[in-house]
């Protein structure tokens, strides 16, 4: 029709099937709908996968230099076959992002070097890999569930150096409290695992903490959220049942609404305190999920 300034092929698709004359006289929620899926091009249900590689991209470019040095110093990061973008010519995943804001965190509040670590529920061991690569610790311990114990070993044995694979100790729930009666950790490690446990649980690795460590990272959730269209309705309604019955931080709330986020961050640093000759040294919002906090506690 307009040979001058007609559209594309594309274009004329996207007016015949979603930009339509009908869809004009209709506005009142036409912004998260098909309509604007053709205009402003980022329909979620059929894009995570772009907005995940975003996510990471955006994480990459905002990344400090000691933070490039951090990530760059982990070698093997790509066993396992991760989701990557590729950045400076390197191929950078969310896990291991993750992993080295988190180590920012802890070392610009302990020395590491030297140190005993202890971790309680590590999965697939992709922490220890970070720390064991960036610094030179005494010895790495990671306390876990046989299943994930048994993955973490494999994992580990396959990305770290010999050198680095004889300081780790692996071991499972049933043999903590003789294991460690006597064992003294400069660091325990908690991300996103306390938050799955009963809370009994929780007061229990507490208690050992408080016992035993000297500095205590924690990273986790803030609170539960009920909003299905999050995740697709994915889960079956027992295990969401089971997520929000667990761990200590049960308040439902909007997790992507800064100020409720903020406002439980209190409650966090209260819950994860190893008891009352504990510090909070630091906290505040863990980066990138909206309803993640970071806290780390000294026995000060
Ligand atoms: C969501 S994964 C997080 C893994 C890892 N911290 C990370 O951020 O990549 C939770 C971990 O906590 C462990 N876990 C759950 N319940 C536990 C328990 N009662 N004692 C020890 N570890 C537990 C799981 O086996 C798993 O390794």
């Amino acid at each position: 029709m307009h040979d001058k300034y007609g559209p594309s092929l594309l274009r004329a698709r996207h007016d015949q099937d979603h930009v339509t004359d009908e869809a004009a006289t209709e506005i009142s929620s036409f912004k998260s709908k098909a309509i604007n899926f053709k205009i402003a091009f980022w329909d979620p249900e059929k894009n995570g996968l772009r907005y995940m590689k975003t996510l990471m991209y955006n994480l990459a470019a905002g990344l400090s230099d000691e933070n490039w040095k951090r990530l760059r110093r982990i070698e093997n990061r790509t066993v396992g076959d991760p989701i990557t973008i590729t950045y400076g010519g390197e191929p950078v995943c969310m896990d291991y992002l993750r992993s080295v804001l988190e180590l920012d965190f802890i070392a610009s509040n302990v020395e590491l070097d030297g140190a005993r670590v202890l971790e309680i529920g590590a999965g697939y061991g992709r922490t220890g890999h970070t720390l064991l690569s960036n610094h030179d610790l005494l010895e790495y311990h990671i306390i876990d569930l046989p299943n994930s114990l048994k993955l973490a070993e494999a994992y580990l044995r396959a990305v770290l150096s010999e050198e680095q694979f004889v300081k780790v100790r692996f071991t499972s729930i049933g043999d903590v409290d003789e294991r460690y009666a006597a064992t003294d950790f400069d660091l325990t490690i908690n991300i996103s695992s306390f938050s799955e446990m009963n809370a009994e649980t929780v007061d229990n690795y507490l208690a050992m903490i408080d016992a035993r460590s000297r500095y205590f990272y924690i990273r986790d959730a803030v609170g539960k959220y009920v909003d299905g269209s999050l995740n697709g309705h994915s889960e079956l309604p027992e295990v969401i049942e089971f997520a929000l019955s667990a761990g200590k931080l049960r308040d439902v709330i909007d997790i992507h609404d800064s100020r409720a986020v903020e406002s439980h961050g209190a409650e966090f640093v209260d819950a994860y305190r190893p008891g009352p000759g504990w510090t909070c040294v630091a906290d505040g919002w863990a980066p990138p999920w909206s309803h993640y906090w970071q806290a780390l506690f000294g026995k000060v």
